[in-house]
């Protein structure tokens, strides 16, 4: 049994919005009922552009009528380009959530409202246009359809991938290549982090380089630190001095010294500035050994 919020049974029992708007504007058609879930999504605009009534027609579960009827709700008043930004995230959090294997009723809601609008700007077919080259046959769901549910919900394994798309819930020929793209795109999103902050003209602000400062020592150092059972903490940046604080076993390590000079101090000269040099906050050492022999 799936565990539902009070909002979704609320949106089940009483969806709002159901049917069909009379010389709709825009239609927008995703899913099929051989795969088990289909959605319709009409709407009409107002003189000023927004949504002034919006209507859904589901085949699917009690959670695919919650998110169409949220969706609708959350849509309504708006523009064009203000609806484009709901995401499925945004869905679910207004229902307070959906189990995990019912997130793509809410990646459904968002693909036929850019259906819908893609109908209205375009006239074309009502169709959701699917783009890429189909990874999973069993449900006809391409990779850029994978890359764009793993990107904007930050998946990680094939399971997450299949609850928000389908993709793999069946035969299960495809897990290899989704396994793949799910490699790729959280590769890109892991480099896109590790680009430095905007630069105003070439040079850092203070505060740009403070965070570029905490990022390296998260990204670059700490990992290495803690494989060792040790961590180490920014305490402060004063012009080039970055202080730190070494903590757990490299507060204890004899070779510490080198640990701010070949670690630390080469990591943020590579990735911050040259001009950067490291001291150790001795105080902070001391303060932490006081409150470790206390506790
Ligand atoms: S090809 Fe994807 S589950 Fe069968």
């Amino acid at each position: 049994m799936w565990e539902y919020t009070d909002k979704v049974k609320d949106h089940f029992f009483n969806p709002r919005n159901v049917g069909e708007v009379e010389n709709p504007d825009g239609v927008g058609e995703v899913g099929s009922l051989a795969c088990g879930d289909a959605l319709r999504l009409t709407f009409k605009l107002d003189k000023n552009g927004r949504i002034a009534d919006v209507k859904f027609k589901t085949f699917g579960c009690a959670s695919a009528i919650a998110t169409s009827s949220v969706l609708t709700e959350l849509i309504k008043g708006k523009t064009l380009e203000e609806a484009m930004k709901v995401t499925n995230r945004d869905i679910a959090a207004y229902l307070g959530g959906l189990p995990e294997q019912k997130m793509h009723c809410s990646v459904m809601g968002r693909e036929a409202l850019e259906a819908a609008i893609a109908n209205y700007r375009g006239g074309g077919t009502a169709k959701h246009e699917i783009e890429g080259n189909i990874v999973c046959t069993c449900f006809g769901v391409t990779d850029k359809e994978i890359e764009r549910v793993i990107r904007e919900n930050d998946l990680t394994t094939v399971e997450q991938v299949t609850n928000y798309c389908k993709a793999g819930g069946g035969c299960g020929g495809c897990h290899g290549e989704i396994e793949k793209i799910i490699e790729r795109v959280q590769g890109e999103r892991v480099r896109e982090q590790m680009l430095p902050p905007p630069r105003r003209g070439g040079k850092l602000t203070t505060i740009q380089k403070i965070q570029l400062i905490q990022q390296t020592i998260n990204e670059q150092v700490r990992p290495a630190l803690r494989a060792h059972g040790g961590n180490v903490e920014l305490i402060d940046v004063e012009g080039n001095k970055v202080v730190i604080a070494f903590r757990g076993m490299c507060a204890e390590c004899k070779i510490s010294d080198f640990t701010m000079r070949g670690v630390v101090e080469a990591k943020l000269r590579e990735f911050v500035s040259e001009s950067l040099f490291v001291e150790e906050d001795k105080e902070s050492l001391e303060q932490g050994h006081e409150h470790g022999s206390k506790s």
